[in-house]
């Protein structure tokens, strides 16, 4: 096993992903436990990640001493590059320059590391790598024993190596995808050098995550809030699987979610997975508590609100719950950093974590605080979940609330829901041939799809009357992390079929547009 010490850096958690990626397990822990814990943890490796601070100031952090005493390879990221070469007697100055984002490498002195690795060669023979780099301090000395690996005219010393020592340290970011070796840089580091196995999986993962479960809750009993996302359902089923009845997972129907959407979620958990499911049918609270509202940020607070209100209901009457479990996972960590990780800056506070675990005195439970959104999602397949509901769209937790523009009524609720349906249906029939890799529909091939329902009336003629109906909006977009986004070209004939549907199935909606705004300027939602 690897482990990685964490000097804060916003990334961390990538390095353990690519190591995961290449089938070897890791741990991360802070870069200030004991000598005595190094000796004993028995690593086949260490990796020291980045981080924020410079080894410059005198009370920085320092890696271990007993890390470079253990006769293990070392591989020094960025600021653990840095304190390597300081560590070890090298010389860090402050840079005058700081450096940020894409840069070319120079490969030197066929190390173990970097051999054959490039990505293109030079006319003079020389092996680049197009890297991301991302550090204001660089190495200027190297320690004794110590030979160049890699070099930028910017940053002369960008990767150092003693062979002898198996000590590898580089000035960029082999685990962020824009380094594009960096997953066969860190594969070769815990395969080649390292020597670790790759026999590392997913069913593995699922012993280990059920195994820490049980030791953490021990006997007590665990509720979890169910939403139907795809991150909640896994945590669901995780945790049934580690603790099975011992968990209650509280399912509040707000009246403003996806059509079926509560029949779906009980079946998938109640009947098939055996999950203890409370369905809280709360439409008539909701929706009184937002009649006359109008405001986006005000029905967002009050829908929070009442959440939390009805969930906290619930939970009270399981008296022997402890725990709260939430379906928080890297991403989300990442975006509240500050708290409880050591040396991390804040970067900014997250938008959606509702007040529950203050209000309601229970410990949490985060079992996939470590995974990226596509883990969790072979988690989920692996755990059982259909295919097609772990690789759902993201939905809003305030759901239709936001897509019914100004007051909500039960009544557009309704028809948005039908025709909402009746797109995503559309898009997910739409299989097409993918060049020779696996066919996708439309659906697969965006990342969030839905429809608008706009409270504004249009004349429209059926048959041989008049009518005078509600308009629906349909939204298709494509983006990576969903702070920017393009609209979906979807072709015309689909758009033909969903609008034709949506006017004859949906009574009440004579007039179907699609959003061809991107974000910026526009945002996903309408609200
Ligand atoms: P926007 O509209 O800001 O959406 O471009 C970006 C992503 O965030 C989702 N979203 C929300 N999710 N509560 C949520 O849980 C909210 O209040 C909320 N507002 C937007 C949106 O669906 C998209 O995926």
């Amino acid at each position: 096993k690897i482990l990685i010490l964490d000097f804060g850096s916003q990334v961390t958690q990538l390095i353990a992903r690519r190591v995961r990626d290449a089938g070897v397990f890791s741990e991360v822990y802070p870069y200030d436990v004991s000598d005595e814990f190094i000796r004993n943890y028995g690593a086949s490796g260490v990796i020291l990640s980045g981080g924020p601070n410079s080894v410059t100031d005198g009370d920085t952090p320092r890696a271990p001493q007993a890390v470079f005493e253990l006769g293990v390879p070392v591989f020094g990221i960025c600021y653990g590059m840095q304190t390597m070469a300081e560590q070890l007697g090298g010389q860090v100055e402050m840079g005058k320059v700081r450096e940020f984002g894409y840069a070319e490498v120079r490969a030197r002195g066929h190390t173990a590391l970097l051999k054959d690795i490039s990505d293109f060669i030079t006319p003079d023979a020389h092996a680049m790598l197009k890297v991301w780099m991302s550090h204001g301090d660089k190495v200027t000395h190297m320690p004794a024993g110590f030979k160049l690996m890699a070099s930028t005219p910017n940053c002369p010393i960008a990767g150092m190596a003693d062979e002898e020592r198996r000590f590898y340290a580089v000035q960029f970011h082999p685990e962020v995808t824009h380094t594009v070796q960096g997953e066969a840089m860190i594969k070769r580091f815990v395969i080649d050098i390292c020597g670790c196995k790759a026999d590392w999986n997913m069913p593995d993962y699922i012993s280990e995550a059920v195994e820490s479960i049980r030791q953490q809750v021990g006997d007590d009993e665990v509720i979890l809030g169910l939403s139907g996302g795809v991150d909640s359902s896994v945590a669901a089923a995780l945790i049934h699987r580690a603790i099975g009845d011992k968990l209650t997972c509280v399912f509040v129907d707000h009246g403003l979610l996806r059509l079926d959407e509560g029949k779906m979620v009980m079946e998938m958990f109640a009947q098939n997975l055996g999950v203890k499911v409370i369905h809280v049918d709360a439409t008539a609270q909701f929706m009184g508590h937002l009649a006359g509202v109008t405001d986006p940020e005000a029905k967002r607070k009050i829908i929070g609100r009442e959440f939390v209100e009805v969930f906290q209901v619930e939970s009270a009457k399981l008296k022997n719950a402890k725990w709260l479990a939430q379906g928080t996972i890297y991403p989300d960590v990442i975006e509240s950093a500050g708290k409880g990780k050591k040396g991390a800056h804040t970067i900014k506070s997250h938008h959606n974590v509702g007040g529950l675990p203050e209000t309601l005195n229970l410990k949490l439970l985060e079992p996939l605080r470590e995974l990226f959104k596509d883990e969790v999602r072979k988690l989920g397949v692996a755990l059982g979940l259909p295919h097609s509901m772990v690789y759902r769209h993201p939905f809003p937790g305030p759901g239709l609330g936001v897509r019914i523009l100004g007051e909500v009524k039960k009544e557009f609720a309704d028809l948005l829901r039908r025709a909402d349906a009746i797109f995503i249906e559309e898009l997910r029939s739409t299989i097409e041939e993918n060049g020779g890799e696996e066919p996708r529909s439309w659906y697969d091939k965006t990342s969030q799809a839905f429809a608008v329902f706009l409270p504004v009336k249009s004349v429209g003629v059926m048959g041989d009357g008049r009518t005078y109906e509600y308009v629906v909006a349909l939204r298709a977009v494509q983006t990576q992390d969903f702070m920017t986004a393009h609209w979906a070209h979807l072709p015309h004939e689909l758009l033909g079929r969903v609008s034709n549907r949506i006017i004859n199935e949906v009574r009440g909606i004579n007039r179907v547009v699609y959003d061809i705004s991107g974000k910026p300027p526009a945002t996903i939602e309408w609200e």
